[in-house]
Formats: structure tokens, C-alpha cells, sequence
């Protein structure tokens, strides 16, 4: 017991020298610098502008062809589509939901797509195909260029990514009105969106890994 109590008294009185050793040293403040070496860093876009293109090729016969380029940067994609060898007037433009051109006709990309499950109208209207792009102007050269901007597609993988579908040009002017096509007439061009080589952020994987399944 008493041997103890002079351990724990001398542990007491060894704390009280240590106190009292360090108690100069508090004028020495810690330098507040250091947590802001810890701020968060923004994440890095880099290379990483998500873009994804279709080279528009023009049906049997036909001359139209152009190119479409999908960026997404934040929850937006900016589409900027240029086209050529068209016939002049109001052309209706949209993303169809399979990329696939192979049928002459084109039928083969399917209607437009609508992961959202609305109903056909204007790209500026409430509620809109997600592949509705309504009229590309074509001048008295062929040539039309169109710019829109988008919430509801992605350039990213997802269900409203646009990679794997396909732009199709059409022979008429869409109505944004008829459903479920606006009556854009025949298909006069069309390409799949591919991702660009390169475009994926620093990191992710450009494409996934063969399934070998
Ligand atoms: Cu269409
Ligand atoms: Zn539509």
C-alpha cells in the first residue's frame, strides 16, 4: 500500500513537472497554415471533357452528310452538329436510340431516344424526347449548322448516355408536334455517336474491359 501510494504520488509530481516544463512554451502557437494545406482540391477535368461525335452519312443516293460532336461538362451537354450536301429548308435532327445505320433506309437506329418516356415535342418545350433536336436550318448551299445544350443526356456512361445511339437527319421539317415522330419524313443521314479516344477523365477507363463472358 504505502509503496503504492509514492508510486502514484510520484507519478502525480512527475505530471506537475512536465506541466509546469511545458507551460513557457505556450506562447508558441501552433501555426493556423497547416490545416490549409487540407482543402479540398477541385477534381481535375484535364484531358477529361467527356466528347463523344457521329460522322452523319447519307443514304443510298443521297449527298447530306456532317458531323456531330456531344460535350458534357457538369450535368451538361453541348451538341453542335454541321451539315452539308443537304437539301435547303427546315430539317428535322434528332438522336435515335440504336446505333445502328446498316438498314438502307435507317430504320434500323429505331425511334427517337427517350429514356424519359415523354412525349415527341421541341428540345425548348417542358417535356421533350431526350433525342429531340428539332430543326437544323439548311441554307441554299446545303450547308446548316445547329447548337443546343442539354441537361437531360450525358456523354458519360448512364441510361441517357449518348453513346451507342444514332443522329439521324431527316427529308422534312419536324413538326415537334406529331407523335411519336414530329413527321420528319425519310431519313436522309445518319451516324452513331462513338466516345472520343482520350476524351474520359483522368483514370476512368475510355472503355470498359473486355466481359469475357
Ligand atoms: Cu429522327
Ligand atoms: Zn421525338
Amino acid at each position: 500500500m504505502k509503496s503504492s501510494k509514492a508510486v502514484a504520488f510520484g507519478g502525480v509530481l512527475l505530471v506537475s513537472l512536465v506541466v509546469a516544463a511545458c507551460a513557457p512554451k505556450e506562447e508558441t502557437v501552433v501555426q493556423p497554415e497547416e490545416t490549409a494545406a487540407q482543402v479540398v482540391a477541385e477534381p481535375v477535368p484535364g484531358p477529361g471533357v467527356l466528347t463523344a461525335v457521329a460522322d452523319l452519312a447519307a443514304a443510298t443516293g443521297g449527298t447530306a452528310q456532317g458531323r456531330v460532336t456531344f460535350i458534357q461538362s457538369g450535368d451538361t451537354v453541348d451538341i453542335e452538329a454541321h451539315v452539308s450536301g443537304a437539301p435547303a429548308g427546315s430539317l428535322g435532327f434528332h438522336l435515335h436510340e440504336t446505333g445502328d445505320c446498316s438498314a438502307a433506309d435507317f430504320t434500323s437506329a429505331g425511334g427517337h431516344f427517350n429514356p424519359t418516356h415523354a412525349a415527341h415535342a421541341s428540345p425548348t418545350a417542358t417535356e421533350h424526347h431526350a433525342g429531340d433536336f428539332g430543326n437544323i436550318e439548311i441554307g441554299p448551299d446545303g450547308n446548316g449548322t445547329l447548337q443546343l445544350s442539354t441537361t437531360m443526356l450525358s456523354v458519360a456512361e448512364g441510361p441517357s448516355s449518348v453513346v451507342g445511339r444514332a443522329a439521324i437527319l431527316h427529308q422534312k421539317t419536324d413538326d415537334l408536334n406529331t407523335q411519336p415522330t414530329g413527321n420528319a419524313g425519310a431519313r436522309i443521314a445518319c451516324g452513331v455517336v462513338a466516345l472520343q479516344p482520350g476524351s474520359a477523365p483522368t483514370g476512368a477507363p475510355v472503355t470498359p474491359p473486355p466481359a469475357g463472358q
